[in-house]
């Protein structure tokens, strides 16, 4: 299960057309952590078909494996988790490395807090700048002790307890991460845990939770939600299914949107409602998608999505969404350079703490690329061109997203765009490179041959 950060690598992606094909992404990686950790937490074994092979939850993999769950991948291809009951993970030996992975290290705090042992919590350039008090301080208030005290940065040495005690949370921000994490904690908190979010994020901690046996409510509350978990009650290992990433689908999706003559299906995409806002925009800008064969798989709404060339005119994206598209921006944002008119895009303060600060590297990568975009405040304004010049070396400061995004601009601008470092895509979508060239797409390292002959050999 050893991996290695790939070295730095650019990339470049040159003017494609007539994407066309069907293909498979990669699992979603929100759920396949949570499959793994709720796996290592349950007794008996949890068997996860589709989990995402990408380094964040590899990551994810190897803490709960040095915390002394059983992890292990099967021939073929599923994992095999064997849980070790709540409350029976044992003390690591090393540093639990969580990478580039935010949801990973904040999960695994709301786990850790709860076993009487000492962790030290530490991850790569990125992640050690990111935030960690939004989570560190409900958890501290259950009983979470940090050896490092004041600092809310990783490296962090966290010492959990035996004896938590169970809170009232009020999400001060819209992040399902931190309320993962609460909801986490509050597992080994004896009597009720509760967490009110103003705004709905991501559900699949709260299902998941219910599939695996715990006692679970959701509950409309002023005009947001309350969902509130009984501490202390066994979990019961589950087989998991875990469907394709629509963050990852997103991609595809737009580059076939932007490209002449394309038609791309992609198949078996995760469409919870609280994942899809991003597909709610492209349909406001008058983008041709299509979901279809619409099915339910493991309690969470699946479906094909189909997407071709369009004319897209530009939208107000209101800051209620941000919560189901958060990590799109950065695509939207580029496709918004080729709409006709004004994309607004609000309530965007949340893009500054990302993987980088998203709301800087989109507006610099895209004036570098001569498109004209500019932030003010939380707000992203993108003004529309007939057409987009390229030809820049795109900054993507560790982020896998901001690679990707600029990586399919480049399919639709007159000149190619570069990303300095492609290497963090492993991240959450190790596959990018090769299902977009297997749908037609012109993606080479600079200075290699155009591989638009390979390309083509899909169909
Ligand atoms: C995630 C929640 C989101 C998202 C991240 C995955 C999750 O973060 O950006 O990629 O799996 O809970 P926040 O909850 O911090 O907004």
């Amino acid at each position: 299960m050893s991996t290695h950060a790939a070295d730095v690598r650019p990339l470049m992606s040159r003017k494609s057309g007539r994407l066309q094909g069907a293909v498979v992404v990669p699992g979603d990686k929100s759920i396949s952590h949570r499959a793994l950790i709720l796996g290592a937490l349950a007794e008996g074994r949890t068997r996860i078909t589709g989990l995402l092979e990408a380094e964040d939850i590899l990551c994810t993999a190897r803490a709960l494996e040095a915390l002394g769950a059983g992890v292990e991948r099967d021939a073929d291809g599923a994992w095999t988790v064997t849980g070790r009951g709540l409350g029976g993970l044992a003390a690591p030996a090393g540093d639990l490395d969580f990478g580039n992975s935010g949801t990973g290290a904040r999960l695994m705090m709301g786990v850790v807090a709860g076993h009487p042992l000492a962790a030290r919590f530490t991850g790569d350039a990125s992640l050690q700048k990111r935030p960690m008090g939004r989570v560190l301080a409900p958890l501290q208030s259950m009983g979470l002790a940090i050896e490092e005290e004041g600092r809310n940065t990783l490296p962090l040495t966290l010492v959990g307890t035996g004896d938590l005690v169970p809170i009232s949370y009020r999400l001060p921000v819209p992040s399902a991460q931190v309320k993962s994490a609460v909801l986490l904690a509050g597992l080994f908190a004896s009597g009720e845990t509760s967490v009110i979010e103003s705004e709905k994020s991501r559900d699949h901690t709260e299902k998941m939770l219910r599939y695996f046996g715990a006692e679970i409510s959701v509950e409309p509350f002023e005009g947001g939600l309350r969902i509130a978990l009984e501490g202390r009650r066994t979990l019961q290992g589950q087989p998991v299914a875990v469907p394709g990433d629509p963050s990852s689908a997103a991609f595809l999706v737009a580059a076939a949107l932007i490209t002449p003559a394309s038609d791309i299906l992609v198949k078996n995409v995760l469409v919870n409602p609280t994942r899809t806002g991003f597909y709610e925009t492209l349909a406001e800008m008058g983008a041709d998608i299509s979901f279809e064969n619409e099915r339910e798989v493991s309690g969470e709404p699946v479906a094909d999505i189909r997407a071709r060339t369009s004319e897209l005119r530009g939208v107000t994206v209101p800051a209620a969404r941000a919560p189901s598209m958060i990590d799109e921006y950065p695509m939207l944002a580029a496709l918004a350079t080729l709409a006709e008119g004004e994309t607004l895009m609000e309530g965007l303060a949340e893009l500054r703490v990302k993987e980088s600060d998203r709301l800087a590297a989109m507006v610099d990568g895209l004036v570098a690329c001569g498109a004209i975009a500019h932030a003010r405040g939380d707000t992203l304004t993108v003004l529309g061109l007939p057409k987009v010049r390229g030809g820049a070396t795109i900054k993507t400061h560790m982020d896998h997203r901001i690679a990707m995004s600029f990586l399919v601009l480049g399919l639709a601008t007159e000149e190619p765009v570069t990303v300095d470092d492609a290497s963090m895509i492993a991240t959450s979508f190790p596959e990018f490179r090769t299902l977009m060239q297997q749908v037609g797409a012109t993606l080479d390292e600079p200075g290699q041959a155009s591989n638009e002959a390979r390309g083509k050999d899909h169909e």
